[in-house]
């Protein structure tokens, strides 16, 4: 079975170090702060969480915003007080179970294998009646892959949209393509679809959010039958779409399908901001030239001082590889920490009379005759499906 999660929420660094020698004996374990609970916690998706109470805050509104959000992780409660009141509220709240620190530190350390156990139980009851849902393809949970590159033009568009294809065609999974280019959209050229309707349909409905909103709103792809939501294509109707509809489009997704496919512009606003901390994986999209390095080398700035944790979960699916590359992909090991997730060829011949002629690349699974681009991604989308 698989390990469980942990994530310690905590706002003071060294209380935080003291609990997780704690949790020595597991691997994964994530630690952030109050402010980042909103932010991160959908995507961590724990199965044990320990909120760690801080002087300036009980942290009970969070725990209301973690259950409103899901209940397949067991909460436990590390309180500095005794305050009676506010260990009723926690217990209201929905944790289930709470521990005065410093002093009840040894019991709670004693029972760090009855947590785990316990936690591994509840998760696998949910698996099964995961399971047990014929329209699901495997937990219940999906995967947000996100396609950013600073620099316009390295084809995130069309890399993301032969990716969604890809996994559409070769697997049962269901899968959904997002694309937030909310001012100029661009997919509905690579995947041919006419259409006036967007994502920014779904605003009216927003709060009440389901998959069958989504279906309503989204078209599908003649060929893969891939589901996509597309750009409106209007600065002022995209400039109306808020942070917070980001989050709610792509979590609702996240839970009604297993790959949800997100292109994201080049703008960091605060909706590609959003998209990007809600995501599990970014493909920053490079191509192999010295402009194209230096974007990344500021992304990394940026993203350093926005505060999104990309260590993990971001790497480079280098395009348009030939031999007349300005770098070689060998270089950009000693330029750059993010992992190279792909490489993928220059194909400028096959891929210009597919665009000029509104020809989709993918049209059917296992195809033979696959040009060079086409290929790449195919192989990478196997080796993901495992
Ligand atoms: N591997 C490749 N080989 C040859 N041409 C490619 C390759 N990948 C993308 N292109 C071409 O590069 C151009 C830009 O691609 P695309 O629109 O996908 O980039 P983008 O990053 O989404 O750009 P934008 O900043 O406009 O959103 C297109 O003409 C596309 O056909
Ligand atoms: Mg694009």
């Amino acid at each position: 079975m698989n390990e469980n999660k942990y994530l310690i929420i905590c706002n003071n660094e060294s209380v935080a170090n003291q609990f997780k020698s704690l949790l020595a004996s597991f691997t994964n374990v994530n630690t952030i702060r109050y402010v980042d609970v909103k932010a991160d916690f959908d995507r961590l998706a724990p199965d044990v969480v320990f909120l760690i109470q801080s002087e300036e805050d009980s942290g009970i509104d969070l725990i209301q915003y973690m259950q409103s959000i899901s209940n397949d992780h067991l909460l436990i409660y590390l309180a500095i007080n005794t305050d009676f009141e506010t260990l009723r509220s926690a217990t209201r709240a929905g944790v289930s179970d709470f521990f005065v620190i410093p002093d009840e530190l040894n019991s709670l350390s004693s029972k760090m294998d009855k947590i785990d156990h316990m936690a591994k139980e509840k998760k696998s009851s949910i698996e099964e009646a995961a399971a047990s849902n014929i329209n699901s393809f495997k937990k219940g949970r999906g995967n947000i892959y996100s396609f950013y590159s600073g620099k316009g033009g390295s084809g995130r568009t069309l890399v993301s949209s032969t990716f969604a294809q890809t996994l559409k065609l070769e697997s049962t999974a269901q899968v959904i393509f997002i694309d937030l280019n909310l001012h100029y959209g661009g997919s509905e050229i690579f995947l041919s679809i006419e259409s006036n309707r967007s994502l920014a349909d779904l605003s009216p409905v927003i709060n009440e959010l389901n998959e069958n909103h989504i279906k309503n709103v989204s078209e599908k792809e003649k060929h893969s039958k891939l589901e996509v939501l597309l750009s409106p294509r209007d600065a002022e109707i995209g400039e109306r779409v808020t942070e917070e509809f980001i989050s709610t489009l792509l979590r609702t997704c996240r839970r009604n399908y297993d790959f949800v496919v997100v292109d994201l512009p080049s703008q960091i606003n605060e909706q590609t901001y959003r998209a990007l901390e809600e995501s599990d994986r970014i493909y920053y999209v490079l191509n192999l030239d010295t402009p194209s390095l230096q974007v990344l080398r500021q992304v990394e700035l940026l993203f350093n001082r926005l505060g999104i944790d990309a260590k993990e979960r971001m790497s480079l699916v280098i395009n348009k590889v030939s031999k007349d590359n300005e770098i070689q992909p060998g270089d950009v090991k000693s330029l750059t920490n993010y992992p190279i997730e792909v490489k993928i060829k220059n194909d400028s011949r096959a891929l210009q009379s597919f665009v000029n002629k509104g020809e989709i690349i993918r049209k059917t699974a296992n195809e033979k005759k696959l040009p060079p681009f086409a290929k790449d991604i195919h192989k990478w989308v196997i080796s993901k499906l495992g």
